[in-house]
């Protein structure tokens, strides 16, 4: 099978890696930072079109004040720092999630470089941030009916042309690292047919190797969409 279009990453681990050191979790959080990045990196050049990061759900808002806000400075902090990356390797970064239900220094970093690499044609890397799917997907029903539609004509289409990012085809693999199995509120309309990858490895601890790893096994794979096996 043919490299994935799009990779989904559920970053988890980091609050792991940094009890398994006796470190406290934001330290887990900046190491994973640098993993997404090397990972950034990895995924462009392996010729990856489209990579979906799961930086924070909007179940996350349950941590305390102190993890949130650490993480939200991460978050701003890549965004400004690695533009000259992205400038460099034509890198288009985009959002999905409830960008209004977010702190306004932070929408307006989100807003400022979504505007900035519009124009790169390189890889595009989605960073889901304040997004759940069930939240996605209540946003979509409710764009519908503002724009004056009958919700009783809603069709699946409908629901695809109302998500965050429309245009982006849905995620052929989707990744999961730290050993949990489960979606964790990930994509969920367009995981409907994505292949799974659970690695144990925390998430500070992933390089290239292991995203190849991940690609390799998903290319091996047979993926039917609801069909049957190629009978030859
Ligand atoms: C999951 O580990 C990780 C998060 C909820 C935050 C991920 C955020 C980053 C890596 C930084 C921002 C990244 C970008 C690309 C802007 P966990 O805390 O749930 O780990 P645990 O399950 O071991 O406690």
């Amino acid at each position: 099978m043919q490299k994935p279009v799009h990779v989904g990453i559920i970053m988890d681990g980091n609050g792991r890696w940094a009890k398994q050191r006796g470190l406290i979790r934001t330290k887990g959080h900046l190491e994973g930072l640098a993993a997404a990045k090397r990972i950034v990196k990895a995924a462009s050049e392996i010729g990856i079109r489209y990579l979906t990061l799961y930086a924070f759900s909007t179940e996350n808002w349950k941590r305390t004040a102190e993890e949130v806000g650490f993480i939200m400075g991460l978050i701003k902090q890549y965004l400004r720092a690695e533009f000259d990356f992205s400038k460099k390797n034509k890198i288009r970064v985009r959002h999905a999630g409830n960008i209004a239900g977010l702190p306004l220094d932070i929408q307006k970093e989100i807003t400022d470089t979504i505007r900035d690499t519009a124009d790169f044609d390189g890889m595009q890397v989605v960073l889901a941030i304040n997004y759940g799917g069930r939240d996605e997907i209540t946003r979509a029903v409710r764009k519908f009916t503002a724009d004056g539609k009958d919700a009783g004509e809603l069709r699946e289409e409908d629901i695809c042309a109302y998500m965050d990012n429309p245009d982006i085809p849905d995620p052929d693999l989707i990744i999961r690292s730290a050993g949990e199995y489960r979606t964790s509120n990930f994509l969920l309309w367009q995981g409907a047919y994505s292949e799974i990858y659970i690695s144990k490895k925390l998430w500070p601890d992933w390089d290239k190797e292991d995203l190849q790893v991940a690609i390799d096994d998903y290319m091996g794979r047979d993926r039917r969409f609801g069909s049957v096996a190629n009978q030859e």
